[in-house]
């Protein structure tokens, strides 16, 4: 395949389309083989990125400076074909050790919310926007938002999920590309890519903020009722 060619298909990935969609409106009917990336999961569209390739895209990432400081890349787990994603913000320190995201004090709350919904770990998949721990546990800065976000582009291509709840700022300002506050935004059905997204407020907030779970409950409240709509 051409370089330009490889180069515009990256992009259209990392905008979102899959590369059948892509190829598609390039006018090939068929994915040629040499994108296929490998033998498809049933129901899974030809051509369409696995997870399991763009892990692989990642590799032993060293795109940005938080490779210095990580132990582990935290890339996300889950249902490959979860109908609900959660996003993060960030790995925290168990995170890192584990290589797992949400498995700390914030990740045992998510945990109990998504018992509450009569959901496990193992129906949705949960990732964050940055797949590597920053020092002490500091915001994200704008450039590794930047370095690191076309993996949760793919990664959202790829399980293309029927709904996205974003969980505390960075997930949501990052997912809707806005700087509204997530006072205004929270509660709110949203979408990203065509796909209803909720935001809402992060674990580790409610962890300082314990009057909050009303309002996160209530917004689950919004997601199980859409959830029970779309599986009709
Ligand atoms: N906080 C996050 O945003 N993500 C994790 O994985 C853990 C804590
Ligand atoms: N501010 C944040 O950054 N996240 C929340 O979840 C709530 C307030």
């Amino acid at each position: 395949m051409p370089e330009r060619l490889l180069s515009e298909l990256r992009e259209a990935i990392a905008a979102g389309r899959s590369r059948f969609e892509y190829l598609r409106d390039l006018g090939l009917d068929e994915v040629p083989a040499g994108v296929r990336g490998g033998p498809t999961e049933p129901g899974r569209a030809p051509g369409r990125e696995s997870l399991e390739e763009v892990r692989a895209a990642l590799g032993d990432c060293q795109r940005c400076g938080l490779c210095g400081t990580r132990k582990t890349l935290v890339f996300g787990v889950g249902n490959p074909s979860a109908r609900l994603v959660l996003v993060g913000e960030a790995p925290g320190r168990e995170e890192d050790e584990k290589g797992e995201p949400f498995v700390g004090e914030a990740g045992r709350l998510l945990d109990r919310i998504l018992f509450a919904m009569g959901l496990s770990r193992d129906d949705v998949y949960i990732c964050n926007v940055l797949k590597c721990r920053p020092p002490n546990n500091r915001d994200p800065e704008p450039d590794e938002i930047a370095t690191c976000e076309p993996f949760l582009i793919r990664q959202l291509a790829a399980i293309q999920p029927q709904m996205i709840v974003a969980l505390g700022r960075f997930a949501i300002q990052t997912l809707l590309q806005t700087k509204a506050p997530i006072s205004r935004l929270r509660g709110t059905w949203q979408q990203y890519q065509g796909i209803p997204l909720m935001p809402t407020y992060h674990p580790a907030y409610l962890l300082r903020n314990p009057a909050g779970k009303r309002e996160v409950w209530s917004d689950m409240k919004q997601v199980m009722e859409r959830l029970r709509v779309g599986a009709g």
